[in-house]
């Protein structure tokens, strides 16, 4: 759980980085049609929620900053209990100033009445240029006098880089859970089952242990679907002698997690399927052991292309020097993606990855990434052994960064061949 002290102490932070004389909205997100008269779950924005806490749509964080002096104001939807009956309980704006430590609750209705007497001899208007508030034109209307409008999205997310405590331990909850997922997804029998139903049982155990929802739409891929990096179908049968790359993680309490894992349909690697899954899990566990303050996630990105280049040629699939295959970005036909991201409230967390100077932002402590090696070998791809063609694998962990170095926080999900294969047994 984060403190209402937390939040308190983050609309502090923010008020601090915005300039005297301003005024700042931060939106809620809208509710998503999915088709017709149906929505998809609602979900809160991710900044908006990381200032306030609060999981509402349609409501509205204001600080009205003057000097060094700000106040913070929550907008929230007026009770209506026959609009209750439907959708579910609402706060409203005596229980919210009750809960949430805001210094004023008005009801979302009045927020043009409230911004423009709040707004008056204001040179600054600070709003998330990305959300796009059903009624904000007017807003902005009444906004025309003002000198500057800036994103106020920039400053939150510089705040999302480092974690706190509280929020690290929502990440490791979210990972204990995609722990069990994952672990359970080795143990099953999977032969002639369908990925769908290896889906579903991780899911299952998702929400079955209260995560919310999933942190990004599951990838279960057999064989040479996990060649697709974004592979979402789903559908197709386990086959017998074929690896699974599950790239799984639930949300918990707004907290993502990130994992995959890639593991025999029948239990038992293959010699080559065995080759390419060591060579990658060996550059996985060398890259984490980089991690500390001060390193540069580009390091990690060019140490990992270059181990990666080493085992593709070791391994037969590149040929030629290490150093030309390099120049020429030779690996990244099997290895095209980065090699990790932030991860927090958004799986792909939105904080920055270069100052405001462009100059890129080292490690430092408190930190969450990934690191996901992995290597794609298309089944139509002739230039490959034909012993590797249609074998696709990645391995992915969420790492903290901590004062000394680091913190594998799903360190306890196995990835040896062994520990897969004896789970696999049970
Ligand atoms: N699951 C999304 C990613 O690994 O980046
Ligand atoms: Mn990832
Ligand atoms: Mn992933």
């Amino acid at each position: 759980m984060i403190s209402q002290k937390e939040y308190a102490h983050r609309r502090l932070k923010l008020a601090q980085s915005m300039s005297s004389e301003s005024i700042c909205l931060i939106h809620s997100a809208n509710q998503k049609t999915r088709s017709n008269d149906t929505e998809y779950p609602y979900r809160q924005n991710s900044n908006f929620y990381y200032v306030t806490g609060f999981k509402e749509d349609e409501s509205c964080l204001m600080i009205v900053k003057k000097k060094n002096k700000f106040k913070t104001i929550l907008f929230v939807l007026k009770k209506d209990v026959k609009k209750e009956l439907w959708t579910g309980q609402r706060l409203g704006e005596v229980e919210a100033k009750k809960l949430f430590s805001v210094n004023e609750v008005y009801t979302i209705d009045t927020l043009e009445e409230k911004f423009k007497e709040f707004s008056t001899r204001k040179q600054v208007l600070y709003y998330d240029f990305k959300l796009t508030y059903l009624k904000f034109k007017a807003l902005k209307r009444i906004s025309k006098g003002m000198h500057t409008h800036k994103n106020i999205a920039l400053n939150i997310e510089n705040m999302r880089l480092v974690k706190s405590t509280a929020e690290i331990k929502l990440i490791q909850k979210a990972i204990k859970i995609t722990q069990k997922a994952h672990h359970k997804a080795m143990s099953c029998t999977k032969v002639d089952k369908n990925e769908y139903e290896l889906q579903a049982k991780i899911e299952n155990i998702f929400k079955a242990k209260g995560a919310y929802s999933d942190a990004y739409t599951s990838i279960v891929a057999c064989g040479n679907a996990a060649n697709t990096l974004h592979y979402i179908e789903n559908n197709k049968p386990l086959e017998d002698g074929e690896l699974i790359l599950i790239d799984a993680g639930c949300e918990y309490e707004y907290y993502a997690s990130d994992i995959t894992r890639t593991i025999p349909v029948n239990g038992k690697f293959t010699k080559p399927q065995k080759e390419l899954y060591q060579m990658i899990l060996d550059v996985q566990v060398k890259i984490i052991s980089m991690i500390a303050p001060g390193v540069m996630r580009s390091a990690l990105q060019k140490k990992a292309e270059e181990l990666l280049c080493d085992g593709l040629l070791l391994l037969g699939i590149l040929k030629g020097k290490k150093k030309k295959l390099l120049k020429k970005d030779a690996h990244k036909k099997y290895y095209p993606h980065g090699i990790g991201h932030w991860m927090g409230i958004d799986v792909h967390d939105e904080a920055p990855y270069k100052d405001t100077k462009g100059k890129e932002i080292p490690l430092m402590k408190g930190m969450v990434l990934t690191i996901e090696p992995g290597i794609y070998c298309n089944t139509n791809d002739n230039s490959i052994p034909k012993k590797y063609r249609g074998i696709g694998i990645r391995i992915e962990d969420d790492i903290l960064v901590t004062k000394n170095g680091h913190k594998n926080l799903s360190s306890s999900i196995v990835k040896d061949i062994e520990d897969i294969e004896k789970l696999s047994l049970l």
